[in-house]
């Protein structure tokens, strides 16, 4: 294959890259979007094995069929509610291919600028790689999912990258000695661990998100180490991709991306929230009296819908008010669940219309309207703690405004505390009622009683 047509292949593969990129904005389009994105990457890959002149194709044969194996498997798999730690594995084997990518690098030429471009490639590729195996562990509570902070641990860590600066320049220097090399590839591995140690609690999706652009970024150094045109452009739309989320959920916690990666979420010890008021429980029979009169409900999901996998009830019980005359509209927190757009997805699973899934901003001013919002296993996202109590960890998080509404339901197996593990005023709240129970039951106890 020429040249030229390598590159023709290079530009499409990077159009459907960009278009599919597009299409995920959109829950309607997602599914296309991820197939085009796909489709791009296969003709990536061939493009830059035909690049390279192979000609004994058996090792690269064996690696797609075992990845391949092992991606499906893993993706069909996956319990939703683990998604995020899958994406944390996968962030982390992006790194480590980096890692190694820039290794192979190694000799091609001794420029400073290739030389850099290897460090660059093994330094991010390698913390991308443990840093994201910490996540991983942290969200899947193989490890404690709190932050880990001790006594001179900022001086730690500044020695380390004093360290990885001065082996970084040693390499640049002397290329030839393999050792400056390792002890590199030593301490981002170590720097990867003791940068997300300290993070714990709700800020875990952020650095997953994080850790998915440094693997972009480690890629785009990787493309610019083996000079491949595709990588760079493939590891800058993730690195600007992963960024732009980042940004986006640092925004609906209301922290900054320092705050996040250096305070240590929950280490900080506040004084207990007073809570005043009492627990009021409801019985389905009597939510459904106070249900049947609504003319006006919002329906507010949270991690609980998707462990309990309500979504098809409450695709039910939304047409039941609706056939009784309500409006019904359901309110969507950008960080609601356990992975960014967690909510949209179970609905569109169930078939809820696009259109009747508002984002926190547009449904919080209708708030003062609503007769009456459901509450289905959403905790900290409704939390006015975020408003009202300075001391809260949560304080200034924007949250979807229920207590607003003339009654809320909340649906909940007990008091537990949500993912952030703190106290919630909003089930104390004069206009609360608790209806204790499984979400999935509670609602098909609902549906019983409509029917
Ligand atoms: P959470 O605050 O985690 O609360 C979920 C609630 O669901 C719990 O209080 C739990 O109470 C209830 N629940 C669990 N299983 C249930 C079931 N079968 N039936 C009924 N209720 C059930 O959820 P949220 O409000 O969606 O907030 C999300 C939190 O996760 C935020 O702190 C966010 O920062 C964090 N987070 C978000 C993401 C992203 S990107 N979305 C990723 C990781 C973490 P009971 O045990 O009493 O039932």
């Amino acid at each position: 294959m020429s040249g030229l047509a390598i590159q023709m292949a290079y530009v499409v593969a990077a159009a459907l890259f960009i278009f599919g990129l597009k299409l995920l904005g959109s829950p309607a389009s997602a599914r296309r979007g991820n197939l085009l994105s796909a489709v791009g990457m296969l003709l990536a890959v061939v493009a830059a094995l035909l690049d390279q002149g192979i000609v004994e194709y058996q090792w690269i044969l064996l690696g797609f069929a075992v990845g391949g194996v092992i991606g499906a498997a893993a993706a069909r798999l996956v319990q939703m509610t683990s998604m995020p730690e899958m994406v944390a594995l996968f962030n982390g084997f992006g790194g480590m291919a980096s890692l190694l990518v820039g290794a192979a690098a190694l000799g091609t030429s001794t420029a400073t600028f290739t030389l850099v471009t290897i460090v660059l490639s093994i330094l991010i590729g390698g913390l991308t790689f443990t840093g994201s195996l910490v996540a991983w562990g942290k969200l899947s509570e193989k490890i404690g999912s709190g932050a880990i902070m001790f006594s001179g641990q900022k001086i730690v860590n500044s020695l380390i990258v004093l360290a990885i600066l001065a082996s970084a320049v040693m390499f640049c220097l002397q290329p030839e000695n393999l050792n400056w090399l390792f002890l590199l590839i030593a301490l981002s591995l170590l720097f990867g661990v003791m940068a997300v140690i300290p993070i714990g609690g709700a800020d875990m999706p952020v650095v997953i998100s994080l850790l998915n652009s440094y693997s972009g970024l480690a890629a785009c150094a990787a493309g610019f180490a083996v000079n491949n045109n595709i990588l760079i452009v493939a590891g800058a739309l993730v690195g600007a991709a992963g960024i732009i989320l980042t940004q986006i959920m640092c925004k609906a916690m209301n922290r900054s991306l320092s705050n996040v990666l250096f305070s240590g979420f929950g280490s900080v010890k506040t004084t207990a929230t007073v809570i005043e008021g009492e627990i009021k429980p409801i019985s389905s029979d009597d939510a459904f009296y106070v249900l049947e009169a609504a003319t006006n409900v919002a329906i507010i999901p949270g991690y609980g819908m998707a462990v309990a996998q309500a979504q098809h009830a409450v695709k039910e019980l939304c047409e039941l008010l609706e056939n009784n005359g309500a409006e019904v509209n359901f309110g969507i927190h950008p960080v609601a669940g356990r992975m960014p757009g967690h909510m949209n997805v179970l609905l569109a699973e169930a078939d809820v219309p696009y259109d009747q899934l508002l984002e926190m901003d547009d449904i919080n001013p209708r708030m003062e309207n609503v007769d009456v919002a459901i509450v289905i296993g959403a905790n900290d996202v409704v939390n006015p703690a975020a408003r009202e109590v300075e001391s809260s960890p949560i304080y200034g998080m924007p949250v979807i405004d229920v207590a607003s509404a003339r009654t809320v339901f909340v649906l909940k197996r007990s008091m537990a505390s949500g993912f952030a593990g703190i106290e919630n005023p909003l089930f104390y709240k004069d206009n609360t009622r608790m209806l204790f129970g499984d979400a999935k039951e509670t609602i098909n106890a609902l549906i019983r009683e409509f029917s």
